[in-house]
């Protein structure tokens, strides 16, 4: 498996999805959350199989090396959530997704809905990182999702499009894009979507893919984010075409996280991680 591939699974057809259960961190986290992910690692290496979806965690840039360092990433796997879209260069503060990379991460977020309102991030913007982060050999998370006001409006249809078209690179395969359906109103609120307005949206979304990217988008996840909860994780990741969570508040603990992950049960096929192989 490339280095590319690594990340999100060899996604090849509709059938090969596997689901992914992201946490993003936000701004949230110190030394002593590191506890919190050596839990999830502790409880994913109890099960007697693995879990039937990736498991990835998306910490603070400040503690990316140091979890990705201490945890094998075939059972959890890091990523960024943010870089810039240049390799390196002049750019006080900002971290690239070589450095990303670097520091053990094996994908990154790029435009969140809290990157695209706190620094006016562009689809434009949007797709350079995407860019850069497949140019990195990492995949890509690429958010979408409408606001409450262009919901009201019954505009989210034509927002998401706008969306996807303006901030997928066109090379983007099942390998190195995710994308991740957050409405606005939904992140950090308690609310979610029905789950036939999420079903409409998610099948909206293959559909754009597949008119870009014929040959590619029945393997590409779409992820559901936006108030994943443990109580409400079971209905929203039956809904169709719904290949995973990108999880914020309930990721920053472990017990709540693992409820999520569990949600998806694991894998008879595939044997438990060797704990030598496993724990660095
Ligand atoms: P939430 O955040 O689960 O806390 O709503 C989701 C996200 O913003 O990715």
């Amino acid at each position: 498996m490339t280095e590319k591939a690594d990340a999100t699974q060899e996604n090849t057809g509709k059938q090969s999805r596997k689901p992914l259960v992201a946490g993003n961190w936000k701004m949230h986290g110190q030394k002593e959350q590191i506890q919190e992910v050596l839990a999830i690692r502790d409880a994913l290496m109890a099960m007697p199989n693995r879990p039937k979806a990736d498991v990835m965690i998306c910490p603070p840039a400040t503690l990316l090396m140091v979890m990705a360092e201490l945890i094998d990433k075939s059972v959890i796997a890091f990523g960024g959530q943010d870089c810039h879209a240049f390799e390196k260069g002049p750019h006080t503060g900002d971290i690239s997704a070589a450095m990303l990379k670097d520091a053990g991460a094996s994908a990154v977020i790029v435009g969140h809905s809290e990157r695209r309102e706190d620094h006016g991030e562009t689809d434009d913007l949007v797709q350079k990182k995407a860019m850069a982060t497949h140019n990195a050999g990492l995949a890509s998370i690429i958010c979408v999702g409408e606001t409450k006001g262009q919901r009201q409006y019954d505009l989210t249809l034509d927002v998401i499009n706008r969306q996807l078209e303006g901030s997928v690179p066109p090379e983007s395969t099942p390998q190195n894009t995710i994308i991740a359906y957050e409405p606005v109103w939904a992140i950090g609120t308690g609310l979610v979507p029905t789950l036939d307005d999420i079903a409409t949206v998610h099948a909206n979304i293959r559909e754009t893919l597949e008119k870009r990217f014929p040959e590619h988008a029945a393997g590409m996840r779409i992820l559901y984010g936006g108030s994943v909860k443990p109580g409400n994780a079971g209905q929203l990741m039956k809904v169709e075409n719904v290949d995973g969570a990108l999880v914020g508040g309930a990721s920053l603990k472990a017990d709540d996280f693992m409820k999520i992950i569990n949600v998806y049960g694991s894998d008879k096929k595939t044997p438990p991680p060797d704990p030598k192989q496993s724990v660095k």
